[in-house]
């Protein structure tokens, strides 16, 4: 009987970091989809939506420069398109991989400030990765706030 709930717990705790390493995984298999010759800087990135589907997303680079859009942006944006709003967790993968203000501001409209943001410091055909793990909300603190602005 004793040993019940900890068997419990142990049996959550792995499911949970299997579900963060998919995600990771994901990520870095965008990541080599990049599509970056003028940057040659190759991003990926990985949603978990509330539905417990994955979309992922890789940066695009045009040679009309500004058109670029980041990797991050696309995954989430595959997601709403395919009716998707709500995120519950966002990996990024690139070296010394941040998301812009720009996707920030994005991740804000579709995760709640406690949706966790995953960075992994990492680029094709290396073995080391550096994890950090953060929170939408601490992403951008301080957001532009549509209900706010009555939006
Ligand atoms: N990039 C991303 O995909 N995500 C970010 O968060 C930062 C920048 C891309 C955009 C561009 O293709 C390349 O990285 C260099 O800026």
């Amino acid at each position: 009987m004793a040993n019940k709930p900890a068997k419990k717990k142990a049996a959550k705790k792995s499911s949970v970091s299997a579900t963060r390493r998919r995600l990771i995984e994901a990520a870095k298999a965008a990541q080599k989809a990049a599509y970056c010759p003028y940057s040659r800087y190759p991003v990926g990135a990985a949603v978990l939506m509330d539905s417990g589907r994955i979309y992922t997303g890789c940066n695009v680079e045009n040679a009309s420069f500004g058109l670029a859009i980041c990797a991050e942006r696309v995954a989430i944006f595959k997601a709403v398109s395919h009716g998707e709003k709500k995120v519950k967790a966002l990996c990024v993968t690139a070296k010394s991989a941040k998301p812009c203000g720009a996707c920030r501001q994005v991740i804000t409209e579709f995760a709640p400030k406690d949706a966790e943001v995953i960075i992994v410091d990492w680029q094709p055909l290396e073995k080391k990765e550096k994890v950090t793990r953060t929170t939408a909300g601490r992403l951008l603190p301080y957001a532009f706030n549509p209900s706010e602005a009555g939006l």
